[in-house]
């Protein structure tokens, strides 16, 4: 036997008992007549104790020449320590080693294997397999495997069946960037990698599956954040017969489950948001709603008053951050600074505190009088101690960066509690999103979601305008998932890739197959996509969804501990018929 307990399981019940332990050396204390060490497994870690005069000088010596991260097996008989230690699970007993073995030295390790590493993100991922060891990184991953049986749970309760889509498919134009696999039996021919599995899910409902879904890695070739990676998992999901209702109901009952028993935290129904107010309210489609901070706008009170930056302005829009008027002038230019960043691109910001007596000094006095103020303050339902924090400009790119300046605000005033959650719907997206760059429109959501019906007679004149059935789950400001309710008639999906520029050629030659597929007795049918990796980060309290994933890319796009991307041999490109321009190295 090569163990008889793991090193997280001994306890005062099993004191006397001769036990075999296995794992790795994770610390050794010397006190010279004394000898500790710290045996570390999956399950935890257990003392190993030696004594001089109860320990033969033999196996003393053995002991005193481990080393960190050596693999060994010690035999020896629990007993009740003198000195417990009650922040850990075996902390009442330890183990009187009788016979010490090495099972495989180990190289001095590039970084300290503790909660507490010195390790920096870079040797971390070459050595991945040593963080991993950690137990925080472990613990994240111990999450993962449990909201992925909590889902597979769920979602088997309610029927739903899951079945595996391809990864080898077609290329297509939408979304975001392919990753292609050149193949080797078609000369000059490509796959793509799934960015979702979207038109086989809905294959699947026209083949009558009804109710499907499947954890399934999904690739995209688009720019990395913290949120981001170029291969990561989802929850996809598709239902036959059912409304917008049906799907936000279900799928609202998963977040829930989730939430109950992976964190024991009980959430009541989600709210429901336009888009539209969602924007008018918050700058964004995904707004943070731990915290209220909603926009005010003020074209009505604060324009035509000669101060000429909110004349010239097509919107004048605020936020009351609530307490904050003792901010100094120093923070209040760290915020102006903020604001003027490239990233967010407003010109100025103008400021009001409410103080004690109620009198509002602002940093625009010369142009409004205290009346003036008076009526700012009643709008943004200012209290004495309040700051109004206000911002000009055109109206997307002002309520974007008002947004930012929101979110800075509720991380300084502590508004944003990672162990507080708040999701909500953001509901009725528009169909389409004219992009300036390609000058047309493109879906944005996908091109296979469904105008409202009440909106399709807006199709020829004014398509920006036309609405989705389309939702997003937001949690904390994070675009969990999102999904809509499907066209499954011929005519409109052909009038959609009009609308988005395909000509009839193109459509069919990328989309015919599911085309022909509608005329074939397709259901009505819908669905929704949930990024499981920001959903374990999101419960496990962390902005990186790289922590919640074994083995992620960095930033670059690289695996840096099996170095991929890398070039390939001369003749493995012959083959896939391949010629490579002269690379810049
Ligand atoms: P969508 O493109 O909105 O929808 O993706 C669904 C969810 O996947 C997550 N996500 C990502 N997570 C990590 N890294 C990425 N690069 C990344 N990109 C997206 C987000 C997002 O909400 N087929 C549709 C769904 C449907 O209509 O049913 C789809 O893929 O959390």
């Amino acid at each position: 036997m090569l163990r008889t307990h793991t090193c997280g399981e001994l306890r005062t019940d099993n004191v006397g008992e001769e036990v075999i332990l296995t794992g790795w050396v994770q610390r050794l204390r010397d006190k010279g007549g004394m000898l500790w060490i710290d045996l570390r497994d999956r399950y935890g870690i257990t003392q190993l104790a030696f004594e001089e005069g109860l320990t033969s000088a033999n196996l003393f010596e053995q002991a005193r020449s481990l080393g960190r991260e050596f693999v060994i097996k010690a035999v020896g008989k629990v007993v009740e320590r003198y000195a417990k230690n009650d922040k850990m699970a075996t902390g009442d007993i330890e183990i009187r080693v009788s016979r010490l073995e090495v099972i495989n030295p180990s190289k001095i390790p590039p970084f300290l294997i503790e909660d507490e590493t010195d390790g920096g993100d870079d040797l971390r991922m070459k050595y991945r397999y040593l963080d991993l060891r950690r137990s925080p990184v472990r613990h994240n991953l111990e999450l993962r495997h449990r909201m992925m049986r909590e889902v597979r749970s769920y979602l088997d309760n309610h029927y739903f069946i899951e079945v595996e889509t391809p990864v080898l498919i077609k290329s297509t134009p939408e979304g975001a960037r392919d990753f292609v696999v050149p193949s080797r039996m078609n000369a000059g021919e490509f796959y793509a990698l799934p960015q979702s599995p979207q038109t086989f899910k809905q294959l699947l409902m026209v083949a009558g599956f009804d109710k499907y879904y499947q954890i399934v890695k999904c690739f995209r070739d688009e720019d990395l954040r913290a949120d981001r990676q170029p291969e990561f998992t989802q929850i996809d999901c598709e239902l036959a017969f059912v409304t917008q209702e049906d799907i936000l109901n279900r799928f609202e009952g998963l977040i829930r489950h989730l939430f109950e028993k992976v964190k024991g935290v009980h959430i009541e129904r989600l709210p429901r948001m336009t888009y539209a107010d969602a924007m008018k309210f918050y700058g964004s489609d995904k707004p943070d709603t731990r915290f209220d901070m909603r926009f005010v706008e003020l074209n009505g009170i604060a324009k035509n008053k000669g101060f000429k930056v909110f004349d010239d302005a097509e919107l004048v829009v605020g936020i009351n951050a609530k307490g904050a008027a003792a901010y100094t002038r120093k923070q209040l230019d760290e915020l102006t600074d903020f604001v003027k960043r490239p990233q967010i691109g407003a010109t100025g910001l103008v400021y009001a505190r409410v103080n004690e007596d109620g009198s509002i000094k602002s940093s625009v006095d010369k142009f409004f009088s205290a009346e003036d103020l008076q009526a700012w303050a009643a709008a943004f339902h200012a209290q004495p101690g309040d700051l109004l924090l206000i911002l000009a400009g055109p109206a997307d790119k002002t309520r974007k960066a008002l947004n930012e300046l929101r979110l800075e605000m509720g991380t300084q005033l502590g508004l944003r509690d990672k162990n507080v959650f708040s999701p909500l719907w953001v509901v009725d997206f528009p169909l389409l999103e004219w992009d300036e760059h390609s000058q047309r429109y493109h879906a944005m959501h996908h091109p296979f979601t469904s105008p409202k019906p009440e909106d399709i007679d807006l199709i020829d004149d004014r398509p920006g305008d036309i609405r989705a059935n389309a939702y997003d789950m937001v949690i904390n400001g994070v675009e969990v998932g999102g999904g809509s309710i499907r066209i499954h008639d011929r005519r409109l999906q052909e009038q959609m890739f009009r609308l988005l520029g395909f000509s009839k050629e193109e459509a069919k030659a990328q989309f015919g197959f599911l085309m022909e597929a509608f005329e074939y007795g397709a259901p009505p049918h819908g669905g929704i996509a949930f990024g499981f990796d920001r959903l374990c980060s999101l419960f496990g309290g962390s902005d990186s969804i790289r922590d919640y994933i074994a083995f992620p890319k960095n930033n670059s796009g690289r695996d840096v501990m099996i170095d991929a991307p890398s070039p390939i041999a001369q003749e493995q490109l012959d083959e896939l018929h391949i010629r490579m321009k002269n690379l810049p190295h």
